[in-house]
């Protein structure tokens, strides 16, 4: 995503020991981190961390010096899961585990999560592999809301701390990043298989949204969601089946052949199928968005360096078509 070639298996070996050299945050982020409300979401204290950071690292505003931008970059990249998981230990009330940069970006993340501070960590390595496809499957998505919120941002060329807390805001929304939090909360609450129905003529009905259903771009399968399904059986084979699959497996299964669906090209998202796995895995839902968020941290980057390369690149600035009234005289506040 940054450079546009994989890797050469030295450039590989030299990114991963620049990764592991910029994990540990600045020390003032845990103090930060305690501030927080102990029931704060994860997300709100995902994102202001990640724009606190800009506060740290002042020389983070030299956007056009290349080999400052390399360490910025590396920077987010290699903190994003630190603050997902320190933010997540928070909210647990449990203490935090410092990265071991011996393990892979995804096993390590879970160190962090599911560790115990100051003892080795073993990732299971089908979770492990898991998180690591769906950090791939995340990481980039072209002009989607948040990437969007990052370049407008980056435009005005702010540093990519404070454009990233605003992409971050942008993907918190249950229509963008939320909606796999939300489906999970929709299955929860539909509860049985045999609830299914009902919940589908409520839907069509107009009241509520099939979470995890539709996408602004894609109007068939959404090629995501297939792979992620897949991975959802592997990761039930360790953690034992989520009973909300069946739920979901139901709704996929009504909502294909139904024609207010078929009508509309609504098919399962990425979204559909994620939580499913996360929860199994452990996170509760508030924990998912942060999850999308350090999945889609490298793509952000790389749209953002895109961006700052490219010549002809001006401040965002959309127009607008006024349609409101003509000429108004003021009217004093005391006769209004
Ligand atoms: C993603 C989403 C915002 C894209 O929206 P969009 O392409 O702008 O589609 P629209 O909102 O214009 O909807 C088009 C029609 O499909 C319906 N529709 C769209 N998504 C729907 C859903 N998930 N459940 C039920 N109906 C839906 C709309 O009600 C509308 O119906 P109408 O023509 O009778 O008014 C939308 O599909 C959605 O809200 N999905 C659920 C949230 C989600 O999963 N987001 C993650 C995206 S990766």
């Amino acid at each position: 995503l940054l450079n546009g070639e994989l890797p050469t298996a030295a450039a590989l070996e030299a990114w991963e020991a620049e990764l592991a050299e910029h994990t540990a945050p600045p020390a003032g982020i845990k103090n930060l981190l305690d501030g927080f409300h102990s029931d704060a979401h994860p997300m709100g204290v995902f994102l202001s961390t990640v724009g606190a950071l800009s506060t740290h690292y002042p020389e983070s505003k030299q956007i056009f010096d290349e080999d400052n931008r390399r360490t910025q970059v590396a920077r987010l990249i290699a903190q994003a899961p630190v603050i997902g998981a320190y933010s997540y230990r928070r909210a647990n009330g449990l203490p935090y585990v410092d990265p071991d940069p011996s393990l892979s970006f995804a096993g390590r993340f879970l160190g962090m999560l599911f560790g115990e501070p100051g003892a080795p960590y073993t990732p299971n390595p089908v979770l492990e592999r898991a998180l690591d496809i769906l950090f791939i499957l995340h990481a980039d998505h072209e002009q989607n809301c948040s990437t969007s919120a990052m370049r407008g941002i980056g435009s005005s060329q702010a540093d990519p701390f404070a454009a990233l807390a605003g992409a971050t805001a942008a993907l918190y929304g249950p229509l963008h990043g939320g909606a796999n939090e939300a489906v999970l909360r929709m299955l929860a609450a539909i509860g049985s298989v045999d609830n299914v129905p009902d919940f589908i003529r409520k839907v069509k009905a107009g009241e509520g949204r099939l979470m995890g259903f539709g996408h602004r771009v894609y109007k068939s399968y959404d090629p995501r969601a297939t792979v992620i399904k897949a991975q959802a059986y592997r990761v039930f084979e360790v953690t034992g089946r989520n009973p909300l699959l069946d739920i979901a497996i139901e709704l996929e299964r009504i909502a294909l052949q139904d024609d207010y669906f078929v009508q509309r090209r609504l098919y399962p998202n990425v979204d559909f199928y994620s939580g499913l796995i996360y929860e199994a895995m452990g996170f509760k839902p508030a924990m998912f968005t942060v999850l999308f968020a350090i999945g889609r941290t490298p793509g952000w980057v790389a749209q953002w360096q895109e961006m700052l390369r490219d010549k002809d690149q001006k401040i965002a600035r959309p127009r607008q078509i006024y349609l409101g009234a003509g000429e108004r005289d003021y009217v004093p506040l005391d006769q209004r």
